[in-house]
């Protein structure tokens, strides 16, 4: 069995991640924090698989601790990189701690793979890169643009460091660059937890219609699309989780083109806020309340993934609809306002 680390592992994206890999014959070792997520999401993962990963409950910024663990935990294989801070509007109010927890860590990490010799790494990146897009839908090619906010030119410079860390080590990167994750574990064992008010549309809709938020807010209708609204790329987060099964596998078998690879992880679909509404309130039979109010600042028009790279490369493809995503989102907020 192939040791594998997990970073930020009891968090939404990575939780899912640890499921799958371990459905693939990985084992796996989790660093968590627990800045964003809880120790029962390892009891979780634990009900799915029924194989406890290990758990190391540790700040990345930390570096004598990191060290310490890569001294305690020998022969692991790759890593998968999902810690960081994600909220775009806390990283314009305090941007250091986003650079603090978003670069510091990546680096410590790196040093720490070069010095043990572990050279395969998967990093989570994100579609922010792009910003505005020229055209649709967004290849690989695509320029990088400005980074709308400190959270964003994170991302920008983590593929830096990796690009500089790939040219002059035996380091290997696939760096994938996610749509829009949403939805929950079929089983409703895991799934996501925002803290405090929701930011993003998903939550915002489930907590809505479970009756915690009193109205969903559309923010704007007046955008250059077919009915006003901003357009994404929806995809399910169990499909986003495998994504980084098979990309692992391409590094392990050395069968990446380069030493630092990008790609992107969407379904290739775009959807409108009003057509994610209709698809709820079809999927649950839940009515939601919601109403038209000013653009949200720093949000793009339209943005949608050319998948052709990961399909063609990978071998890798969005299986699961925004219907089967919205349904396992609205199970799993039933269940967790159940046992609240
Ligand atoms: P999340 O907050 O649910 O998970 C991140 C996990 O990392 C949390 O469990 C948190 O406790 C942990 N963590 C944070 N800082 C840490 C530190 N210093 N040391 C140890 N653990 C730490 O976020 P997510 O949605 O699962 O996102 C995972 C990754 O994917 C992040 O890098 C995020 O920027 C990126 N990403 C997310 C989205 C999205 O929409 N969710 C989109 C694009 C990219
Ligand atoms: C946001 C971040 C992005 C990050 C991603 C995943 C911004 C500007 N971008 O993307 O960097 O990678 O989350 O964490 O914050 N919407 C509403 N009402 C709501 C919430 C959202 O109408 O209450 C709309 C938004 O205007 C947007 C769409 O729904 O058009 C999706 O929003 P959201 O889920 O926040 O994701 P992004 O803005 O795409």
């Amino acid at each position: 069995m192939k040791k594998i680390l997990v970073t930020g592992g009891l968090g939404y994206i990575g939780s899912h991640t640890v499921v799958e890999l371990q459905n693939a014959g990985f084992e796996v070792v989790i660093i968590d924090n627990l800045s964003n997520s809880s120790l029962d999401v390892l009891g979780g993962i634990t009900n799915i698989t029924s194989q406890p990963p290990t758990f190391e409950r540790l700040d990345l910024r930390n570096k004598s601790k990191v060290t310490e663990f890569f001294k305690l935990h020998k022969n692991i294989e790759g890593v998968i990189h999902f810690a960081a801070s994600k909220a775009v509007g806390e990283s314009v109010k305090n941007p250091l701690l986003y650079y603090e927890n978003n670069i510091n860590t990546l680096v410590y990490l790196l040093q720490e793979c070069k010095a043990h010799k572990i050279n395969n790494f998967i990093f989570s990146s994100s579609c922010t890169v792009y910003g505005e897009p020229d055209s649709l839908p967004i290849t690989e090619t695509a320029p990088v643009k400005k980074a709308m906010s400190p959270y964003g030119n994170t991302k920008q410079i983590n593929e830096e460091i990796l690009i500089d860390t790939c040219a002059s080590s035996q380091l290997q990167s696939i760096a994938l660059r996610y749509f829009n994750p949403i939805g929950a574990h079929e089983t409703a064992e895991i799934g996501e937890l925002p803290i405090g008010v929701p930011q993003n549309l998903v939550p915002f809709i489930t907590q809505s219609a479970a009756g915690i938020r009193e109205q969903l807010s559309v923010f704007g209708n007046d955008y250059n699309t077919p009915d006003g609204s901003c357009i994404r790329d929806y995809i399910h987060v169990v499909d986003l989780a495998k994504a980084h099964v098979v990309a692992l596998q391409r590094l392990l078998e050395q069968k990446n083109k380069s030493s630092f690879e990008v790609f992107n992880i969407g379904t290739g679909q775009g959807n409108s806020v009003f057509e994610v509404i209709k698809a709820f309130e079809n999927v649950t039979g839940k009515k939601l309340n919601y109403n038209v109010v000013e653009r949200r600042s720093g949000d793009v028009t339209a943005v949608y993934a050319d998948t052709t790279k990961a399909n063609e490369e990978l071998g890798w493809k969005a299986e699961k609809t925004i219907q089967q995503a919205l349904a396992s989102a609205w199970k799993w907020e039933q269940k967790i306002r159940n046992k609240a």
